[in-house]
Protein backbone atom coordinates (compact mmCIF):
# COMPACT_ATOMS: atom_id res chain seq x y z
CA UNK A 1 0.00 0.00 0.00
CA UNK A 2 1.04 3.86 -0.84
CA UNK A 3 0.33 5.50 2.34
CA UNK A 4 -0.17 8.90 2.91
CA UNK A 5 2.24 9.42 4.76
CA UNK A 6 5.57 7.34 4.66
CA UNK A 7 7.08 7.09 8.51
CA UNK A 8 8.66 4.58 8.14
CA UNK A 9 11.21 5.48 5.44
CA UNK A 10 12.11 8.37 7.19
CA UNK A 11 13.06 7.26 10.23
CA UNK A 12 15.40 4.58 8.49
CA UNK A 13 17.00 7.50 6.83
CA UNK A 14 17.57 9.64 10.11
CA UNK A 15 17.74 6.08 12.33
CA UNK A 16 21.57 6.11 13.03
CA UNK A 17 21.66 9.67 14.08
CA UNK A 18 17.67 9.25 16.36
CA UNK A 19 18.99 6.09 18.31
CA UNK A 20 22.17 8.04 19.35
CA UNK A 21 20.61 11.14 20.66
CA UNK A 22 17.47 9.13 22.22
CA UNK A 23 20.47 6.94 23.85
CA UNK A 24 22.42 10.03 24.82
CA UNK A 25 18.70 11.29 26.47
CA UNK A 26 18.05 8.65 28.60
CA UNK A 27 21.70 8.42 30.07
CA UNK A 28 20.83 12.09 31.20
CA UNK A 29 17.59 11.10 32.12
CA UNK A 30 16.29 14.94 32.83
CA UNK A 31 13.08 13.88 31.21
CA UNK A 32 10.62 16.47 32.54
CA UNK A 33 11.53 20.06 30.78
CA UNK A 34 15.18 19.27 30.27
CA UNK A 35 17.80 20.46 28.00
CA UNK A 36 16.47 19.44 24.71
CA UNK A 37 13.35 21.41 25.56
CA UNK A 38 14.92 24.36 26.66
CA UNK A 39 17.60 24.03 22.94
CA UNK A 40 14.70 23.06 20.56
CA UNK A 41 12.60 26.31 21.68
CA UNK A 42 15.66 28.82 21.15
CA UNK A 43 15.99 26.76 17.89
CA UNK A 44 12.61 27.17 16.83
CA UNK A 45 12.64 31.05 17.84
CA UNK A 46 15.43 31.63 15.68
CA UNK A 47 13.95 29.65 12.95
CA UNK A 48 10.68 31.52 12.78
CA UNK A 49 12.36 35.10 13.70
CA UNK A 50 10.09 35.31 17.38
CA UNK A 51 11.46 35.82 20.69
CA UNK A 52 10.11 33.33 22.85
CA UNK A 53 8.52 29.84 21.75
CA UNK A 54 7.21 27.63 24.65
CA UNK A 55 6.86 23.64 24.04
CA UNK A 56 3.76 22.13 25.27
CA UNK A 57 2.20 18.60 24.94
CA UNK A 58 0.30 18.73 21.44
CA UNK A 59 -1.06 21.17 19.19
CA UNK A 60 -4.51 22.07 21.11
CA UNK A 61 -2.83 22.31 24.36
CA UNK A 62 -0.60 25.47 22.09
CA UNK A 63 -3.91 27.01 20.95
CA UNK A 64 -5.65 26.56 23.76
CA UNK A 65 -3.08 27.94 26.27
CA UNK A 66 -2.37 30.53 23.71
CA UNK A 67 -6.05 31.74 23.83
CA UNK A 68 -5.84 31.92 28.04
CA UNK A 69 -2.61 33.98 28.07
CA UNK A 70 -4.48 36.54 25.48
CA UNK A 71 -7.02 37.16 28.20
CA UNK A 72 -10.12 35.33 26.01
CA UNK A 73 -12.59 33.81 28.17
CA UNK A 74 -16.33 33.42 28.79
CA UNK A 75 -18.54 34.81 26.48
CA UNK A 76 -16.00 36.08 23.88
CA UNK A 77 -16.30 35.49 20.24
CA UNK A 78 -13.16 34.39 18.05
CA UNK A 79 -13.44 34.42 14.69
CA UNK A 80 -11.80 31.73 12.36
CA UNK A 81 -12.41 28.98 9.47
CA UNK A 82 -14.85 25.72 9.43
CA UNK A 83 -12.74 24.28 7.30
CA UNK A 84 -10.07 23.15 9.31
CA UNK A 85 -9.41 20.19 12.21
CA UNK A 86 -11.84 19.90 14.91
CA UNK A 87 -9.01 21.06 17.73
CA UNK A 88 -9.34 24.58 16.25
CA UNK A 89 -12.58 25.27 17.21
CA UNK A 90 -12.24 23.40 20.52
CA UNK A 91 -9.67 25.15 22.04
CA UNK A 92 -12.19 28.25 21.72
CA UNK A 93 -15.04 26.08 23.27
CA UNK A 94 -12.88 24.99 26.26
CA UNK A 95 -11.92 29.21 27.08
CA UNK A 96 -15.36 29.71 27.65
CA UNK A 97 -15.52 31.69 24.31
CA UNK A 98 -17.98 31.26 20.76
CA UNK A 99 -15.85 30.10 17.40
CA UNK A 100 -17.70 32.53 14.60
CA UNK A 101 -17.40 31.02 11.55
CA UNK A 102 -16.81 32.40 8.28
CA UNK A 103 -16.55 31.12 4.90
CA UNK A 104 -13.07 30.23 3.02
CA UNK A 105 -11.64 31.30 -0.77
CA UNK A 106 -12.75 29.18 -3.31
CA UNK A 107 -9.08 28.71 -4.49
CA UNK A 108 -6.99 28.54 -1.08
CA UNK A 109 -9.41 27.05 1.39
CA UNK A 110 -8.25 29.28 4.00
CA UNK A 111 -10.91 31.70 5.33
CA UNK A 112 -11.84 34.31 3.23
CA UNK A 113 -10.66 37.97 4.61
CA UNK A 114 -13.46 39.79 2.42
CA UNK A 115 -16.03 38.19 4.82
CA UNK A 116 -14.40 38.76 8.67
CA UNK A 117 -15.42 42.69 8.98
CA UNK A 118 -18.81 41.30 8.57
CA UNK A 119 -19.12 38.63 11.30
CA UNK A 120 -17.42 41.62 13.79
CA UNK A 121 -19.16 42.18 16.78
CA UNK A 122 -18.68 44.26 20.24
CA UNK A 123 -17.51 40.70 21.90
CA UNK A 124 -15.31 39.79 19.13
CA UNK A 125 -11.89 39.60 20.95
CA UNK A 126 -9.47 37.37 18.26
CA UNK A 127 -9.17 36.28 14.84
CA UNK A 128 -8.07 32.63 14.23
CA UNK A 129 -6.53 32.01 11.51
CA UNK A 130 -5.40 28.45 9.93
CA UNK A 131 -2.81 28.10 7.36
CA UNK A 132 -4.44 25.29 5.94
CA UNK A 133 -2.47 22.10 4.30
CA UNK A 134 0.45 24.23 4.28
CA UNK A 135 -0.53 27.92 3.19
CA UNK A 136 -0.27 30.52 4.73
CA UNK A 137 -3.85 32.52 5.01
CA UNK A 138 -4.21 36.59 3.51
CA UNK A 139 -2.25 37.57 6.51
CA UNK A 140 -1.90 41.71 5.57
CA UNK A 141 -5.40 41.34 5.23
CA UNK A 142 -6.38 40.12 8.53
CA UNK A 143 -3.44 42.37 10.34
CA UNK A 144 -5.02 45.38 8.70
CA UNK A 145 -8.88 44.47 10.15
CA UNK A 146 -7.49 43.45 13.68
CA UNK A 147 -5.68 46.73 13.45
CA UNK A 148 -8.78 48.44 13.03
CA UNK A 149 -10.95 47.05 15.57
CA UNK A 150 -8.37 46.08 17.92
CA UNK A 151 -8.57 42.61 17.97
CA UNK A 152 -5.81 39.99 18.40
CA UNK A 153 -4.08 37.20 15.79
CA UNK A 154 -3.54 33.59 16.99
CA UNK A 155 -2.23 31.75 14.14
CA UNK A 156 -3.03 27.94 14.03
CA UNK A 157 -0.06 26.69 12.15
CA UNK A 158 -0.32 23.30 12.86
CA UNK A 159 -0.30 21.90 9.62
CA UNK A 160 2.36 24.78 7.86
CA UNK A 161 5.57 24.44 9.96
CA UNK A 162 8.47 26.72 7.93
CA UNK A 163 5.42 28.13 5.39
CA UNK A 164 6.30 32.02 4.78
CA UNK A 165 4.12 34.58 4.56
CA UNK A 166 5.59 38.03 2.18
CA UNK A 167 8.73 36.49 3.67
CA UNK A 168 8.05 36.13 7.64
CA UNK A 169 7.30 32.80 8.94
CA UNK A 170 4.18 31.16 9.43
CA UNK A 171 3.68 31.35 13.25
CA UNK A 172 5.45 34.86 13.46
CA UNK A 173 2.85 37.23 12.64
CA UNK A 174 0.52 37.43 15.20
CA UNK A 175 -0.06 37.74 19.25
CA UNK A 176 0.72 33.86 19.42
CA UNK A 177 1.84 31.10 16.44
CA UNK A 178 0.53 27.47 17.11
CA UNK A 179 2.43 24.49 16.07
CA UNK A 180 1.29 20.47 16.32
CA UNK A 181 4.03 17.91 16.40
CA UNK A 182 1.85 14.97 15.17
CA UNK A 183 3.99 12.64 13.84
CA UNK A 184 2.33 13.36 10.39
CA UNK A 185 3.07 17.02 10.30
CA UNK A 186 5.69 18.30 8.19
CA UNK A 187 7.75 19.01 11.37
CA UNK A 188 6.61 15.78 13.62
CA UNK A 189 7.86 14.01 16.45
CA UNK A 190 7.13 10.48 17.37
CA UNK A 191 3.94 10.84 19.85
CA UNK A 192 2.61 14.19 20.69
CA UNK A 193 3.61 17.60 20.80
CA UNK A 194 2.90 21.55 20.41
CA UNK A 195 4.62 24.80 21.01
CA UNK A 196 3.85 28.41 21.06
CA UNK A 197 5.74 31.36 19.16
CA UNK A 198 5.20 34.63 20.73
CA UNK A 199 6.95 38.11 20.65
CA UNK A 200 5.28 38.78 23.81
CA UNK A 201 7.64 38.77 26.81
CA UNK A 202 4.43 39.00 29.03
CA UNK A 203 2.81 36.22 26.79
CA UNK A 204 5.82 34.04 27.03
CA UNK A 205 5.73 34.51 30.58
CA UNK A 206 2.39 33.45 31.33
CA UNK A 207 2.62 30.51 28.83
CA UNK A 208 5.98 28.91 30.75
CA UNK A 209 3.22 29.04 33.80
CA UNK A 210 0.56 27.76 32.67
CA UNK A 211 2.01 24.84 31.01
CA UNK A 212 3.70 23.88 34.30
CA UNK A 213 0.59 23.32 36.94
CA UNK A 214 -0.02 27.00 37.40
CA UNK A 215 3.94 27.38 39.24
CA UNK A 216 6.44 30.35 38.51
CA UNK A 217 8.71 28.29 40.95
CA UNK A 218 8.76 24.27 42.06
CA UNK A 219 5.69 23.86 44.72
CA UNK A 220 4.68 28.01 43.84
CA UNK A 221 1.34 28.26 42.04
CA UNK A 222 0.21 31.55 41.06
CA UNK A 223 -3.19 30.02 39.11
CA UNK A 224 -4.55 26.80 37.81
CA UNK A 225 -2.44 25.48 35.01
CA UNK A 226 -1.91 22.47 33.19
CA UNK A 227 0.79 19.48 32.84
CA UNK A 228 1.00 20.71 29.06
CA UNK A 229 5.15 20.24 28.98
CA UNK A 230 6.61 19.22 25.46
CA UNK A 231 7.95 15.95 26.53
CA UNK A 232 12.20 15.91 26.27
CA UNK A 233 12.23 12.80 24.37
CA UNK A 234 10.28 14.05 21.41
CA UNK A 235 12.10 16.96 21.50
CA UNK A 236 15.15 15.31 20.99
CA UNK A 237 14.07 14.16 17.69
CA UNK A 238 12.43 17.42 17.13
CA UNK A 239 15.58 19.22 17.45
CA UNK A 240 17.07 16.52 14.83
CA UNK A 241 14.17 16.86 12.23
CA UNK A 242 14.40 20.55 12.41
CA UNK A 243 18.07 20.48 10.90
CA UNK A 244 16.24 19.05 7.53
CA UNK A 245 12.27 20.49 7.73
CA UNK A 246 13.69 23.55 4.61
CA UNK A 247 15.03 20.14 2.73
CA UNK A 248 11.86 18.35 3.32
CA UNK A 249 9.94 21.38 2.45
CA UNK A 250 11.37 21.48 -0.83
CA UNK A 251 10.64 17.64 -1.20
CA UNK A 252 7.39 18.47 -0.84
CA UNK A 253 6.85 21.55 -3.03
CA UNK A 254 8.63 19.44 -6.15
CA UNK A 255 6.09 16.40 -5.81
CA UNK A 256 3.59 19.36 -5.29
CA UNK A 257 4.94 20.54 -8.67
CA UNK A 258 5.01 17.29 -10.70
CA UNK A 259 1.53 16.35 -9.56
CA UNK A 260 0.49 19.62 -10.48
CA UNK A 261 1.39 19.72 -14.10
CA UNK A 262 0.14 16.17 -14.92
CA UNK A 263 -3.07 17.42 -13.33
CA UNK A 264 -3.48 20.49 -14.78
CA UNK A 265 -3.92 18.60 -17.94
CA UNK A 266 -6.82 16.80 -16.99
CA UNK A 267 -10.68 17.70 -17.41
CA UNK A 268 -12.81 17.73 -14.19
CA UNK A 269 -9.48 18.17 -11.51
CA UNK A 270 -8.61 21.09 -10.01
CA UNK A 271 -5.14 21.33 -8.90
CA UNK A 272 -3.94 23.19 -5.30
CA UNK A 273 -3.63 27.32 -5.98
CA UNK A 274 -0.32 28.72 -4.85
CA UNK A 275 -0.96 32.48 -3.70
CA UNK A 276 2.11 34.43 -5.06
CA UNK A 277 3.93 36.15 -1.93
CA UNK A 278 3.35 32.95 -0.10
CA UNK A 279 5.27 29.65 0.16
CA UNK A 280 3.46 26.82 0.25
CA UNK A 281 5.23 23.47 1.82
CA UNK A 282 2.36 21.08 0.93
CA UNK A 283 1.31 19.36 4.41
CA UNK A 284 -1.42 18.28 2.21
CA UNK A 285 -1.76 17.82 -1.19
CA UNK A 286 -5.40 18.90 -1.66
CA UNK A 287 -7.62 18.24 -5.14
CA UNK A 288 -11.03 18.92 -6.02
CA UNK A 289 -12.91 16.85 -8.65
CA UNK A 290 -16.64 16.21 -9.38
CA UNK A 291 -15.43 12.77 -9.48
CA UNK A 292 -13.69 12.33 -6.09
CA UNK A 293 -15.68 9.05 -5.01
CA UNK A 294 -14.69 7.26 -8.29
CA UNK A 295 -10.76 8.52 -8.27
CA UNK A 296 -10.71 7.08 -4.09
CA UNK A 297 -12.29 3.96 -5.27
CA UNK A 298 -9.84 3.33 -7.90
CA UNK A 299 -6.45 4.41 -5.86
CA UNK A 300 -8.03 1.93 -3.48
CA UNK A 301 -7.67 -0.80 -6.04
CA UNK A 302 -4.74 0.11 -6.86
CA UNK A 303 -3.66 -0.15 -3.26
CA UNK A 304 -3.13 3.71 -2.82
CA UNK A 305 -4.30 5.68 0.05
CA UNK A 306 -5.87 8.68 0.14
CA UNK A 307 -7.73 10.67 2.13
CA UNK A 308 -10.47 13.50 2.84
CA UNK A 309 -9.34 16.49 4.48
CA UNK A 310 -12.34 17.78 5.75
CA UNK A 311 -15.79 16.11 4.69
CA UNK A 312 -18.01 17.82 7.10
CA UNK A 313 -17.12 21.53 7.68
CA UNK A 314 -17.40 22.27 11.64
CA UNK A 315 -20.70 24.34 11.70
CA UNK A 316 -22.18 20.86 10.15
CA UNK A 317 -20.34 18.56 12.87
CA UNK A 318 -23.33 17.83 15.58
CA UNK A 319 -21.16 18.99 18.12
CA UNK A 320 -21.87 22.99 16.68
CA UNK A 321 -25.39 21.82 15.49
CA UNK A 322 -26.64 24.61 18.05
CA UNK A 323 -24.45 26.85 18.09
CA UNK A 324 -24.67 27.34 14.15
CA UNK A 325 -28.03 26.83 13.81
CA UNK A 326 -28.92 28.50 10.54
CA UNK A 327 -25.38 29.12 9.70
CA UNK A 328 -24.35 28.46 5.67
CA UNK A 329 -20.97 28.88 4.41
CA UNK A 330 -21.77 27.42 0.99
CA UNK A 331 -18.16 27.51 -0.23
CA UNK A 332 -16.78 25.12 2.56
CA UNK A 333 -19.55 23.12 1.94
CA UNK A 334 -19.09 22.23 -1.96
CA UNK A 335 -15.17 22.05 -1.46
CA UNK A 336 -15.76 19.52 1.55
CA UNK A 337 -18.15 17.67 -1.17
CA UNK A 338 -15.28 17.57 -3.53
CA UNK A 339 -11.94 17.80 -1.88
CA UNK A 340 -9.64 14.85 -1.56
CA UNK A 341 -5.95 14.54 -0.66
CA UNK A 342 -3.22 12.63 -2.39
CA UNK A 343 -0.15 10.78 -0.64
CA UNK A 344 2.72 12.99 -0.06
CA UNK A 345 5.76 13.03 2.26
CA UNK A 346 9.57 14.01 1.32
CA UNK A 347 10.64 10.84 0.21
CA UNK A 348 8.31 9.48 -1.75
CA UNK A 349 9.72 8.75 -5.52
CA UNK A 350 9.06 9.99 -8.70
CA UNK A 351 7.72 6.79 -9.70
CA UNK A 352 5.12 6.51 -6.84
CA UNK A 353 3.82 10.52 -8.04
CA UNK A 354 3.53 8.54 -11.33
CA UNK A 355 1.41 5.28 -10.11
CA UNK A 356 -1.31 8.00 -8.28
CA UNK A 357 -1.22 9.94 -11.55
CA UNK A 358 -1.75 6.81 -13.83
CA UNK A 359 -4.68 6.06 -11.68
CA UNK A 360 -6.34 9.38 -11.47
CA UNK A 361 -5.73 10.18 -15.44
CA UNK A 362 -7.26 7.02 -16.53
CA UNK A 363 -10.26 7.42 -14.01
CA UNK A 364 -10.71 10.96 -15.32
CA UNK A 365 -10.09 9.97 -19.00
CA UNK A 366 -12.74 7.55 -18.87
CA UNK A 367 -15.19 10.07 -17.80
CA UNK A 368 -15.32 12.36 -20.85
C1 LIG B 1 -5.32 22.73 11.80
C2 LIG B 1 -5.02 21.95 13.04
N1 LIG B 1 -5.15 22.55 14.23
C3 LIG B 1 -4.87 21.90 15.38
C4 LIG B 1 -4.43 20.60 15.37
C5 LIG B 1 -4.22 19.91 16.67
O1 LIG B 1 -2.93 19.44 16.87
P1 LIG B 1 -2.65 18.19 17.84
O2 LIG B 1 -3.15 16.97 17.15
O3 LIG B 1 -1.17 18.21 18.00
O4 LIG B 1 -3.35 18.46 19.12
C6 LIG B 1 -4.27 19.93 14.14
C7 LIG B 1 -3.78 18.55 14.00
O5 LIG B 1 -3.82 17.60 14.48
C8 LIG B 1 -4.58 20.62 12.95
O6 LIG B 1 -4.45 20.03 11.76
Amino acid sequence: MLPMVDLKVQYQTLKAEIDEALAQALIESQFILGPNVKAFEEEVATYLGVTHTVGVASGTDALHLALIAAGIGEGDEVITTPFTFIATAEAICYVGAHPVFVDIDEKTFNIDTRQVEAAITPKTRAILPVHLFGQGADMSDLEAIAAKHNLLIIEDCAQSFGAEISDRKAGALGFAGCFSFFPSKNLGCYGDGGLIATSSDQAAAHLRVLRDHGSWKRYHHSELGFNSRLDELQAVILRIKLKYIDKYNRARQRIAQRYSAALAELPNCIPPYEEKDRTHVYHQYTVLSPYRDEIISALAANKIASAIYYPIPLHRQVVFQQECAGVNLPVSEQVAAQCFSLPIFPEMSDQQVDRVLEVIRSTLLGKV
